[in-house]
């Protein structure tokens, strides 16, 4: 074979191997150990006892009368869900372990998203550092904490591309972006695994909601998704395809109808693509009450049916909505489910139970949980992990950062001293609060010499209160009335008035985004508006933080405001980490991770779109709307610094290359301001013409690198087949096709620094 035929050849085998066929694993000797184990089990297991595994019930007091004693006792259940409390663990534990016949021990999960007790910043944050190494390393940290406390499992990462900011989850996800997204999910299941499945002090991982459930239509949560086989392998299942490469042990499935099919019983998704084309070996469990509520969903006839046609599909476990267990024995008996699709969904449970040594060290050391919950490095990683998610938006005449010499600084708004909100969304599990609020983290920095006084304004709070606030007792104050809020309005004015400079704390409260909560509207909730708009007419310089967990459309303060950081809900260490960035000692270099729209009319807006009819800019189409732009406010992958880069010498290592080969793209970077800083070198790609129209900017290449006053750089990326080529539409296959490519790269999804690539057959 002459050398380009081999190379072809090769690239045939990659193609092949990375974007359409499956995964083929050999089997390790660990794992025919596992399986020989595992088959060994499933030998003496009774048809009710192998059900029970494929039953997750919850642990606590929810729902009302729970008694998960009875059901572990006689093996009826395979995994404990929404418990925290490690005693509780281990005595739960020890019914299975020492009272059940089989003794099987039981896999405790919880939602692990952005910290266990030390709390990192929120997913879209973390997303928005640019910097997988630093969300495994935050993620790590989590599993090390909630691994000591005695959690097995954790609900995480989620993986769902999400690009309408209505829809309230987007919190939870790494924005709007397959790639970045796919890095992320892997940097994830990297750090709350380790290196293989069963590392001492990590967690098994979970990549939901299997699939596309960020597409739901309107952004409204758990409604339908419609998306086109092309939509869906291209932007919705790449990050869980990462994750499933990454090792992760579980998948969990979305609620949501997919193209008319409930993910929980969607054949396609869980058969299909997930073990068919990606050979995913671990298990999926569902969401929530997901197998009853196919019934809701008008899909199932009713639950015996719901129950068939989920684990027909490939629905190893059911979360806590007990048709498993109510009917797949009878449904065996009468012939309806085969006992060998019951041993299938049984087999990797076990599997990962083995993999976590759980039969051998089933309880929890409770003597060392507070030593490792208290590890000094974690606040401190979680300070940096902050430090490095937030966006700095604009800063006008340099306004930013402050001086240290400020005597008198007002810190105004409703979340400036919010510990819950700083955190964030998912700390329903009995976690007490414990981050430093904005206003402490400049207290912190100012010292006892500086006055900050700080007034909150008028509340904020949902219209429709959240269902997760019931788990959180105390959190939520009572409503204020129209006179305190007016009281509370003229004080923080007031405030800001006797102020040098005022910093406004403005968002949104932590259940204003995660499950159960999009909007209608993506400008500042409440009057916070109105209070921003009476503190600048002060005339007092002002810094708006945004705490926040999705896209507002700020288009006020984006004029009228000299400075603006989007800190999104930064976590424990949050307040000194907005402290750290206003002062200077770190420069921000996070970068958006999702699209600022200007108004919720535009959503869903994601710099990814096809160019259709007439390209933007041209006379007709100056907006594609008659009022207003069409332009985000933000675009993807945007941030300021407070030094300048400059990206110069875009170059291919050639100018052509064949289907299936890889080149290598440079690009120079120069810190050109005074102060180091980070940038973020990004990658674009289109192709200009082929079997399907293509985005006309596709993310394939990010690094984020710290550069000196003066320092110069080069950042490397390549492009293959991986970056180059697509599932086409027109083939129903994935695909690399010769065609003109370009290709940008600069600071953001707005990059104008261009070359070209040919790709010949
Ligand atoms: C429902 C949510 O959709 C999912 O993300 C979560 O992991 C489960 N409940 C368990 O709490």
């Amino acid at each position: 074979m002459g050398s380009t035929s081999r190379a072809a050849a090769f690239a045939a085998a990659v193609l092949q191997a990375g974007l359409s066929g499956a995964l083929a694993r050999e089997a390790a000797p660990a794992d025919r150990e596992v399986a020989g184990k595992v088959d060994a089990l499933l030998a003496r297991m009774s048809l009710e006892e192998k059900i029970g595994q494929l039953t997750q019930i919850a642990g606590g007091a929810f729902p009302p009368g729970n008694k998960p004693e009875e059901a572990l006792r006689r093996g009826g259940a395979g995994s404990v869900l929404w418990l925290n409390d490690t005693r509780r663990f281990n005595e739960l534990q020890r019914v299975a372990v020492e009272e059940s016949r089989l003794r099987i021990p039981v896999l405790f999960a919880l939602d692990v998203i952005h910290g266990y007790r030390t709390i990192f910043p929120v997913p879209l944050g973390m997303a928005a550092s640019w910097d997988p190494e630093v969300e495994e390393k935050a993620q790590e940290i989590a599993a090390r904490e909630a691994r000591a406390a005695g959690i097995h499992w954790t609900f995480a990462p989620m993986v769902d591309i999400a690009r309408d900011a209505r829809w309230g989850r987007i919190v939870e996800g790494a924005g709007e972006d397959p790639y970045l997204g796919a890095a992320m999910a892997a940097a994830q299941v990297r750090g709350f695994q380790g290196p293989t499945l069963g590392a001492p002090d990590r967690l098994v991982a979970c990549a939901k909601h299997f699939a596309a459930y960020g597409a739901a239509e309107g952004g409204r949560d758990y409604d339908s998704v419609y998306v086109p086989e092309g939509l869906l392998r291209n932007v919705y299942l790449p990050p869980f395809r990462a994750a499933v490469e990454a090792g992760a042990g579980t998948v969990m499935s979305a609620y949501m109808d997919l193209n008319d099919v409930p993910a929980t019983a969607n054949r396609f998704l869980l058969r299909d693509v997930l073990r068919g084309e990606w050979g995913f070996q671990g298990f999926v469990v569902s969401d929530a009450f997901g197998v009853g509520n196919l019934v809701a969903q008008g899909f199932a006839r009713d639950r015996r049916d719901a129950a068939r046609r989920a684990l027909a599909a490939g629905l190893d476990m059911e979360m806590a909505s007990g048709a498993y267990p109510e009917h797949l024995a009878a449904l065996v008996r009468d012939g309806a489910v085969t006992m060998a699709q019951v041993d299938a969904a049984v087999r990797p449970i076990l599997a990962v139970k083995m993999r976590l040594g759980l039969f051998n060290r089933p309880y929890v050391d409770e003597s060392r949980v507070a030593q490792v919950l208290a590890t000094p490095g974690h606040r401190e990683y979680a300070r940096v992990a902050a430090q490095r998610s937030m966006v700095l938006l604009r800063n006008e005449g340099a306004i930013l950062p402050l001086r240290r010499s400020l005597s008198r600084v007002a810190v105004v708004g409703p979340l400036a001293d919010s510990r819950a909100d700083t955190e964030g969304s998912w700390m329903v599990f009995g976690h007490v609060p414990a981050a430093v609020t904005v206003l402490e983290g400049i207290r912190n920095k100012l010292g006892p010499a500086a006055r900050v006084d700080h007034a909150p304004g008028p509340d904020i709070r949902r219209d429709v209160p959240s269902f997760f606030d019931q788990f959180l007792p105390g959190r939520r104050k009572p409503a204020q009335t129209p006179a305190e809020a007016d009281a509370a309005f003229a004080q923080a004015v007031e405030t800001a008035r006797g102020a040098e400079l005022v910093v406004m704390v403005l968002g949104e409260l932590a259940n204003m985004s995660g499950e159960a909560a999009s909007r209608a509207s993506l400008d500042l909730p409440g009057r916070q508006q109105e209070l921003l708009e009476a503190v600048v007419r002060t005339g007092k310089p002002v810094v708006l933080v945004l705490v926040n967990g999705r896209p507002l459309s700020i288009n006020w303060a984006a004029e009228h405001v000299g400075a603006i950081l989007e800190a999104w809900h930064p976590g424990t260490e949050g307040g000194n980490a907005v402290a750290d960035v206003l002062f200077g000692d770190v420069n921000p270099g996070g970068k958006l991770p999702v699209t600022f729209p200007r108004s919720v009319g535009h959503a869903p807006l994601y710099y990814a779109r096809n160019l259709t009819h007439q390209p933007e800019g041209s006379p007709m189409y100056q907006s594609r709307y008659w009022d207003g732009p069409t332009t985000p406010l933000y675009p993807f992958g945007y941030g300021l610094s407070y030094t300048t880069f400059t990206f110069s010498g875009l170059r291919l290592e050639r100018p052509e290359v064949r289907v299936g080969e890889t080149v290598g793209v440079s690009v120079d970077l120069e810190n050109a301001g005074r102060v180091a800083g980070d940038a973020v070198a990004q990658l674009y790609v289109h192709q200009r013409s082929g079997s399907d129209s293509r985005p006309m900017r596709e993310l394939k290449g990010f690094r984020r690198a710290t550069l000196r006053p003066g320092e110069k750089g080069t950042v490397r990326f390549s492009l293959g087949p991986a970056e180059l080529g697509y599932w086409s539409t027109r083939h129903g296959k994935w695909v690399q096709e010769p065609a003109a490519f370009d290709v940008w790269a600069g600071g953001d999804s707005t990059a104008a620094l261009h070359a070209e690539l040919t790709v010949t057959p």
